[in-house]
């Protein structure tokens, strides 16, 4: 019996509803044939926008969508997706698979599908291959409403009010795809562009500067005292990559020993906000500047038969696990942590929706992010879980259970738990500490480490009501199948 402790006496942070967010890349069939049809394509859309995803997604309660990349951002011109569809330049996607990019999904496109989700949208401008006048101009194309030649063009192009983008990524991986800067060399850009960067009336930018990917603690280090002033929030890449770049493991075939290792990396990613944070701790001690984890999720090598430039792999159970113990992990660091992308939406790596023609599944992952909702801008509640160290191996153990709390603003309790054995159940007995529960709301995502949904049973994996959660004296107590997520909620 492990012993999960909440003490309601001592509230944390603000969990940013913004670490529930996504990433979308004009990359394989993320954009085109993923969220975006075309108007006059036969699968039911809303100005091109396919219906079955954006209501999948407002029902995920999408806080945040991050676009046009990724790699792809520091090479998007975007002029280029702005106009009459007929008369934009087709180009070459020179990252992902050298397919043609028609530019028929732009900003106009981008902001459209933000307004019918209900979602923030962050835009990562070009500092790689643009200039800094084509950055300030996209910002004043996008945000300002008053008589200017960039807000002219906006409404001839039928956008009369300005759209007010808050969140701005200055450059993407400048360290390699955006660039292959050194971090000093980067930060002298990064304070160039962000100068031209404006605040319009209404319209105050959130800038998110380039930041590390994995370990680099030097990046972070020269950022924070070159530039970290300048900014409002430093991004961070960590991809779960369980074999290395060049045989990365298959999404759906994968041993006891893969499962434990793929769990040991995730669980890496505590170490490295941990890391980061303490360097923007010596710079930054009022965290000011948020670590905004805009790429995480897993990496596999992609689907037998599948363009391998357009990065499509199926999604399981195992990735359902990678997404509830990053969003717990983002959860307990949400003092430093305001928001975080998964990569990406639709179709590519971890995606959270995968489709095929006109027919649309939710994946494992996307079941988590639904059930882990409620702590969308609740507060961080202490918890503790005891733990045990498992696994098949000597050197890749990982804790047996990983949880985090959080309370809404009517003292609601949500309590989001992983169990990471791929074959034992474990009994929990929570102690609630300064709360009595009156009545418990739960569900549960379980199944074999390996299930995933298909177009042909794409209800395979989905979450159930977990009846098992019983109120006791001193707080609750549940037993959690091997390999499960659960989330339970807590009326006092
Ligand atoms: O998400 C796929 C790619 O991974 C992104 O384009 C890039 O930023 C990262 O290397």
């Amino acid at each position: 019996m492990s012993k999960l402790v909440v003490n309601t006496y001592n509230k944390k942070s603000r969990i940013d509803k913004n670490i529930y967010g996504n990433f979308s890349e004009h990359l394989g069939r993320c954009i085109y044939n993923g969220v975006y049809v075309g108007e006059d394509s036969p699968i039911p859309n809303d100005k091109g926008m396919r219906r079955d995803v954006v209501a999948a997604l407002r029902d995920m309660k999408l806080p945040v969508l991050r676009w046009p990349g990724g790699c792809f951002a520091d090479e998007y011109h975007w002029r280029d997706g702005i106009g009459p569809k007929e008369s934009r330049k087709k180009m070459i996607n020179t990252h992902w698979g050298g397919v043609t990019e028609d530019n028929s999904f732009g900003t106009h496109e981008f902001l459209e599908l933000c307004r019918q989700i209900g979602c923030e949208p962050y835009i990562t401008a070009n500092l790689g291959s643009g200039t800094v006048q084509e950055m300030s101009e996209w910002i004043e194309y996008m945000n300002f409403g008053g008589v200017s030649p960039m807000a002219a063009l906006r409404e001839q192009n039928g956008q009369k009010e300005p759209w007010c983008v808050k969140y701005i990524g200055i450059g993407n991986e400048n360290w390699g795809c955006g660039g292959s800067m050194t971090a000093e060399y980067y930060a002298n850009e990064y304070r160039r562009y962000q100068t031209y960067c404006r605040n319009y009336p209404g319209a105050p930018l959130f800038k998110i500067a380039c930041g590390p990917s994995g370990g680099d603690y030097r990046w972070t280090e020269v950022l924070m005292r070159e530039a970290g002033r300048m900014m409002n929030g430093l991004a961070l890449h960590y991809y779960t990559v369980p074999g290395d770049w060049g045989h990365k493991g298959s999404a759906t075939v994968f041993d006891e020993k893969e499962w434990y290792v793929t769990l040991m990396k995730t669980l890496e990613m505590d170490k490295l906000i941990k890391g980061h944070s303490a360097i923007m701790d010596r710079y930054d001690p009022r965290k000011r500047v948020a670590l905004v984890v805009d790429e995480w999720g897993t990496w596999y090598d992609v689907e037998p038969g599948t363009n391998p430039g357009f990065l499509y792999q199926q999604n399981t159970m195992r990735d359902a696990l990678v997404a509830g113990i990053n969003l717990n992990i983002f959860n307990k660091h949400s003092d430093r942590v305001k928001m975080a992308n998964i990569a990406q939406l639709i179709n590519v790596l971890q995606a959270v929706i995968l489709t095929d023609g006109e027919k649309m599944l939710l994946t494992p992952t996307y079941h988590v992010f639904k059930m882990y909702a409620p702590h969308q801008n609740a507060t961080l509640l202490d918890s503790f879980i005891q733990q045990e160290y498992i696994g098949v191996e000597e050197n890749v153990k990982v804790p047996d259970l990983h949880e985090s709390v959080s309370e809404d603003e009517e003292g609601n309790i949500t309590i989001t738990v992983c169990n990471l054995s791929c074959t034992d159940s474990k009994d929990v007995d929570t102690i609630l500490v300064g709360a009595k529960a009156s009545s418990v709301d739960a569900e549960i995502l379980t199944n074999k480490m390996d299930a995933f949904n298909t177009f042909e049973s794409p209800e395979n994996v989905k979450p159930a009501q977990f009846d098992g959660v019983k109120i006791t004296e001193e707080g609750l107590s549940f037993t959690l199948p091997a390999c499960s997520v659960a989330r339970i909620t807590v009326k006092k």
